[in-house]
């Protein structure tokens, strides 16, 4: 077996949210033949591009499009809004012609209502495919079997006329679950799995993957306080059942014949054990899960240390971390994080950590430009989760605007009316204005990818905190070895707070080099001597350490 560290350990993955990107003809959808004319953006090998190594696909298979592709009416081809299959192949191609690896989005849990399976299901009891949903008699006229409430709202039942049952569905009713308990179930989505991988892709970043397996006695789930149906209960039946992660060990052992194929998993924040559950010992479930507890965290410096703490401690050894703070189901991190002081200074400081802490980032189209929520009215939105909870919740549809390619009337997105209006700032807030500008987010971000490649420290490092005198600020270390006479040590510093602060880091005192500072347009090469940081409002600074601080104090 090759002891080569596999690619996904120092990728930069770029989510791509089809709908979004590129439309190539003028329907104002974005499409596979829009993605391929835009990879060199992406990464054309030059110090122009961003440099990113992979893309994740948000889902493009053929779907009624309620919840916008994350119900699946058919596994094995492309939804004709973003292409054909013979597209899906020229971007594969065209892709890896520039090193850039393609993570397919797979959806396990449920299907669309219309997927064929479930249309088979529904028509009779007897129908080879109805075992593979999960049905039940309610408990007397229009009671459902259970109190289970989906998370989009509602109950997790749906009477079925055709079929004279409730159906469950843990999201909307347009998404039968599957049931994972059936063995020619797991049989076809496995050659789903095969089919994409024959066909090049480099990885599946698999969708909510602890709805998978239900208690089938269809218990009572027990209430608690919250704010809406599906937070006043505890889900301790409808979801989180071992069974999760029986299939993720079995599509583990798949990838045995596939070593390159990455497995990328999503699971809800409040799994028991975390998400980090699903690493499984490290080698039997997925190679790296979303922890999504810093994207939800406030933009303060003691919370983001005890949770890089946290994240850090959860990661069995052989896993490896993900380090995400936006996508498509969050308002966009710059409007987050930047929620009460200076968004911009604060985006800045948040690249540097997104490239500089330990793991693999994850980023979402359009941050590299500080693109932020699209402001829109009520009839501008599609998403029925969005629209559900209006005008109490963000929602999703503002992180879904189009992207930002220029100053033209559509962004340079669509000729057409694109699907989601353009965010009002896109004449300011675009690629061709910020690729050219030393001093734009999309410059820092390509700095700091081209840092991390150039630097093993950050791609393949340990993290080790450091204490600081200032509680707003977050220090830390990333060297290549716990080894005392290591070859190269990276400090990283951040300034949480809008104000100048010197903060001492006690026990450290050595020489370095200042690599970059979210002030700075340009690498910097300045001379550093260490014992105190001192950082403008929301700065972050990367400092290469020349002798190593081996008497610094650790807290870990
Ligand atoms: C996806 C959502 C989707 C939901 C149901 C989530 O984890 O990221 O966009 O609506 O799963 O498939």
């Amino acid at each position: 077996m090759s002891t080569q560290p596999s690619w996904w350990q120092s990728a930069v993955v770029y989510q791509i949210y089809p709908w979004s990107f590129q439309d190539s003809n003028g329907d104002g959808i974005g499409d596979l033949p829009g993605i391929v004319s835009r990879l060199d953006y992406l990464n054309d090998g030059t110090e122009d591009s961003l440099g990113v190594d992979a893309i994740w696909l948000s889902p493009i298979y053929p779907s009624p499009m309620i919840d916008f592709g994350y119900d699946i009416s058919d596994y094995c081809n492309v939804d004709r809004r973003f292409g054909t299959l013979t597209d899906f192949d020229c971007l594969v191609r065209e892709a890896h012609r520039r090193g850039i690896r393609i993570i397919m989005d797979l959806v396990l849990n449920h299907t669309s209502s219309l997927h064929p399976w479930f249309q088979q299901a529904r028509a009779s009891r007897s129908a080879p495919t109805r075992d593979w949903y999960y049905w039940a008699d309610g408990r007397g006229w229009g009671r459902p079997p259970s109190n289970w409430n989906a998370r989009f709202g509602g109950s997790s039942w749906t009477w079925d006329r055709a079929a004279r049952q409730y159906y469950l569905h843990s999201f909307l009713a347009d998404q039968p679950d599957l049931n994972w308990h059936n063995p020619t179930l797991r049989q076809a989505m496995w050659k789903v799995v095969r089919f994409w991988i024959n066909r090049g892709v480099d990885g599946f970043r698999l969708d909510a993957i602890n709805w998978l397996g239900k208690d089938v006695r269809w218990p009572n789930n027990p209430r608690c306080f919250g704010w809406r149906g599906y937070t006043r209960q505890i889900h301790r039946h409808d979801r989180d059942q071992p069974l999760a992660h029986e299939v993720m060990r079995e599509l583990r052992s798949l990838m045995s014949a596939h070593p390159d194929v990455v497995l990328v998993g999503e699971a809800s924040a409040d799994t028991p054990g975390g998400p980090a559950a699903f690493y499984g010992d490290g080698s039997d479930e997925l190679h790296t899960v979303f922890d999504f507890r810093l994207l939800k965290s406030p933009w303060e410096a003691p919370r983001f240390r005890t949770l890089i703490a946290a994240s850090e401690a959860s990661v069995p050894p052989g896993g490896r971390p993900s380090i995400v703070f936006s996508n498509h189901d969050q308002s966009r991190h710059i409007d987050r994080y930047g929620n009460g002081g200076n968004a911009e200074r604060r985006a800045r400081a948040a690249a540097v950590l997104l490239f500089t802490l330990r793991g693999t980032p994850f980023l979402y189209y359009g941050e590299e430009l500080g693109m932020r929520d699209g402001r829109l009215r009520y009839h501008e939105l599609r998403d029925p989760y969005t629209k559900r909870y209006w005008p109490f919740r963000t929602g999703r549809d503002p992180a879904r605007t189009p992207m930002q390619w220029d100053a033209s009337p559509h962004a340079g997105f669509t000729t057409g009316t694109p699907w989601l209006p353009v965010s009002d700032n896109a004449s300011t807030v675009n690629v061709v204005r910020h690729i050219r500008t030393p001093s734009s987010l999309l410059s820092l971000y390509r700095r700091l990818i081209r840092l991390r490649k150039e630097t093993p420290a950050l791609t393949r490092g340990i993290y080790r905190p450091l204490q600081s005198t200032d509680p707003h600020c977050l220090v830390f270390t990333r060297q290549e070895t716990e080894d005392h006479v290591t070859e190269q040590a990276i400090l990283v510093a951040v300034n949480f707070s809008g104000h100048d602060t010197t903060c001492s880091i006690p026990g450290v005192h050595c020489q370095g080099t200042l690599l970059l500072s979210t002030y700075e347009q340009e690498e910097q090469g300045i001379p550093w001597s260490s014992g105190q940081v001192v950082l403008r409002p929301d700065e972050a600074i990367v400092v290469e350490l020349k002798r190593q601080p081996f008497d610094m104090l650790a807290d870990r």
